[in-house]
């Protein structure tokens, strides 16, 4: 293919400018064979490459390896972790001939219930952000495109195609598009795409703000921007807002409209060769890198699927360190009964565009065989089944009870069916199935030594029987290996170190989407602004059922030190050093977490916002320093009047290891070159004096006993002084005290 892009523009026909613009097909560009112009193929997803020749999902995909899906990855906390698996990703989308692999998916977790929460990261846009700069960065340096998703509000599964997402601007900017600002300028996705929603009125797909005036023109973003599949509406409208590529394709009729949009002189060639432009731009990136068709490392991406899975599993409680089974703890042991038809029928990713057909999958009670069989006599028993009705569910408990009565150990594999989780639907509540809620309070009552398994995409309420295990891992969809990395961690061979990417609240009407999700009459208001997680949690002091960045360990760590500044320039890194130490009997890793909170921001802001982390490994009785570090940028919120603004002014900066086990808090005074400059006429006079630039204005004008004079008028705006006063303060003084505050 020609390499001078304008060279192609010049030769191309208006007609086949247009059909470049929709897919060839269901996964592909559009050829141009008069011009040698190859299709490249955009294919899912963000845990395995989902390979269908045809549209209609007829065959299965061809066989991938199946990788952790978001929810854990980001519950490891460790962007190593994703720069293995975001590399393995590329080398298999190269080995099936793939270009552009559609995802991460960096939605934000807005409620427990979103259908998709299992492919999204986390409830915070910063930690979201970083793990998909990572995966990006990783992907495409391996000469893979990536495609960031959904851009944007894509936070529930019900009316997705038409529902609208009311946000206030700053929620919009400071929770729901940052992590996209984020990645856009530091990892250069190849392509984003537009979600199906609305977004305050206009289809992310034609909403010039959002494609235009912010990804555009204020973040610079110059790629390509896909629509997300049949998720375009009028054709004309979204090309002129920037969307660049309908999929899938082909589209005839859209593709005729926009040639006749030019003819008519409705719409400028020139934006037909802007967009055609960036569809040549990514055919080139893709066919810089050479994709030999080849085997994939099956067997070497399944051992990695279950090393990065083991480092993505949540050990929540461990009552009376129950575990791990290790040999020693076996020696005078000889029963274990494995109960629940997820032993069997394993959970491990989530129905939807990124499904994966695994290269292997492993069952649970396979893999505790495997494991214990030496030591242990292993027994089996369902406990309950999604399909059953109630009796047989009854029938089935009362046989696990039976059973359960004189084992060892009971291990209880138990979690949410596809039914209930998936692309298309969100849940109805946060509960389990009720039979397995019942299996276990009731197992648990008859055997102490209980530990339950949990497979799971989002929040779950556990309070029917949290207090009566004595261990319960949130395995969450670890992919084809997760029951090899569950086998490994309950024998001890791996320390867990996961810790949650999600706040667990303890009933879903705590949750602070509650009164308006998933809204209703074609609506959705994010009615509760920028107080999402652990935000809102913390702001309300909610008493939670595990906080965000929660998670056990085999090994207990203390965190004895912390260096800190008491100072910070503008513009200035933060650097921060902590002293953790592993005082436990396990070789360990610890997911360090710092926290920040202002003390007098100029609009109202959450008690704490995650603006860093670290992991470190220590061997037991090992004590490390692990340094933190956090941009100045990094410290501002959004301004509707303003923009990103970070105030000079006190702030803390707290070192957890949760957001709610909080070890250290240190003051910081932080200076700033940036000025919230947001008053007015119309502001009150106790609100200028109540500002370090205002009060500034003002006393260069007023006196002190003028100021005193204005007493009982304070509250009212300062324009109005002049009226209640004009003996003391004339229009002139007001104006000059604008003027000086203007060029402060
Ligand atoms: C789906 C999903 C999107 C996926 C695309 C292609 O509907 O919303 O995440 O990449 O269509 O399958």
């Amino acid at each position: 293919m020609e390499k001078n892009i304008d060279k192609i523009l010049k030769e191309l026909t208006l007609k086949e400018k247009a059909s470049l613009l929709s897919g060839g097909d269901f996964w592909q560009t559009e050829a141009v064979e008069r011009l040698d112009i190859p299709s490249i193929f955009l294919v899912d997803g963000p845990h395995g490459v989902r390979y269908v020749a045809d549209r209609h999902h007829a065959d299965p995909a061809k066989k991938a390896t199946c990788f952790p899906t978001a929810v854990n990855l980001a519950a490891s906390w460790d962007l190593a972790i994703i720069e293995k698996v975001a590399a393995a990703l590329a080398e298999e989308a190269k080995a099936l001939g793939v270009d552009v692999l559609l995802g991460p998916g960096i939605n934000i977790k807005r409620s427990p219930l979103g259908g998709r929460n299992f492919e999204y990261f986390s409830e915070d846009p910063f930690l979201s952000a970083r793990l998909a700069v990572k995966f990006i960065r990783t992907v495409q340096k391996n000469g893979i495109g990536t495609s960031l998703k959904h851009y944007t509000a894509n936070n529930q599964e019900y009316k997705r195609f038409s529902i609208d997402a009311q946000i206030d601007e700053r929620p919009l900017r400071e929770i729901y598009l940052a992590a996209f600002e984020k990645v856009v300028k530091e990892a250069n996705p190849w392509t984003i795409m537009a979600a199906y929603n609305q977004i305050n009125g206009d289809f992310a797909t034609e909403n010039e703000y959002l494609l235009k005036d912010i990804l555009r023109d204020e973040w610079g973003h110059d790629n390509l921007i896909v629509s997300d599949w049949w998720a375009v509406h009028n054709r004309v409208k979204a090309l002129k807002a920037g969307l660049d590529l309908e999929m899938p394709g082909p589209d005839p009729v859209n593709d005729q409209k926009i040639v006749e949009a030019v003819e008519a002189g409705e719409l400028a060639e020139e934006k037909v060769d802007e967009s055609v432009t960036r569809i040549l731009d990514l055919i080139l990136k893709a066919q810089s890198t050479t994709k030999e068709k080849n085997e994939l490392p099956a067997a070497e991406h399944h051992q990695l699927a279950r090393e990065v899975a083991a480092e993505t599993i949540i050990l929540l409680k461990n009552q009376g360190d129950l575990l791990p089974l290790t040999e020693a703890k076996l020696e005078e042991k000889e029963s274990l009964l494995v109960v629940g038809e997820l032993a069997e029928e394993v959970r491990y990713q989530g129905i939807g565009s990124s499904q994966v057909n695994p290269t292997r999958l492993d069952t649970h009670y396979q893999a505790l065989e495997d494991k214990f069989s030496e030591q242990l006599k292993l027994h089996y028993t369902p406990g309950y089944s999604s399909e059953a009705e109630r009796e047989e569910n009854e029938n089935l408990k009362e046989k696990a009870l039976r059973e359960a009565e004189n084992k060892d150990y009971v291990i209880i594999y138990a979690g949410l069916p596809d039914k209930v989780e998936a692309e298309g639907y969100d849940r109805d509540d946060m509960q389990l199935p009720e039979a397995q809620n019942q299996l276990i309070k009731e197992i648990a009552a008859a055997n102490p030594n209980i530990i339950v398994v949990l497979n799971n995409g989002s929040a779950v309420d556990l309070r029917e029987w949290i207090d009566n295990v004595s261990a319960v891992i949130e395995a969450g969809l670890p992919g084809q290996a997760g029951a090899l990395a569950l086998a490994d961690i309950i024998a001890g061979e791996v320390n867990p170190s996961a810790k949650l990417a999600e706040s667990y609240p303890l009933q879903l009407e705590d949750n602070p989407s509650y009164l308006n999700f998933p809204g209703s009459s074609g609506t959705v208001r994010y009615g509760e602004g920028i107080y999402i997680g652990y935000r809102y949690y913390d702001k309300k002091n909610q008493e939670l059922l595990f906080p965000f960045g929660y998670g056990l360990s085999y090994t207990e760590f203390a965190y004895r030190a912390l260096e800190a500044p008491d100072h910070l320039e503008a513009g200035e890194k933060l650097k921060v050093k902590v002293l953790i130490e592993n005082t436990g009997l396990f070789k360990g890793k610890e997911i360090v977490q710092l926290y920040i909170s202002q003390n007098n921001p100029g609009l109202d802001r959450p008690p704490k916002e995650l603006k860093a982390f670290g992991k470190i490994e220590l061997d037991a009785g090992e004590k490390q320093w692990l340094e933190l570090e956090v941009d100045h940028q990094d410290l501002a919120y959004y301004h509707p009047d303003a923009g990103w603004i970070v105030e000079a002014d006190q702030f803390k900066i707290m070192i957890g290891a949760s957001s709610r086990d909080i070890k250290f808090t240190e003051e910081i005074q932080v200076e700033s070159r940036q000025r919230l400059k947001a008053l007015t006429a119309e502001t009150p006079l106790e609100d200028w004096l109540a500002d370090p630039l205002g009060k500034k204005a003002v006393t260069e004008v007023l006196s002190s006993e003028q100021i005193e004079e204005a007493g009982f008028f304070k509250p009212w705006p300062i324009y109005r002084l002049h009226f209640f006063a004009a003996d003391q303060v004339s229009l002139e003084e007001i104006e000059e005290i604008l003027d000086i505050y203007r060029d402060l």
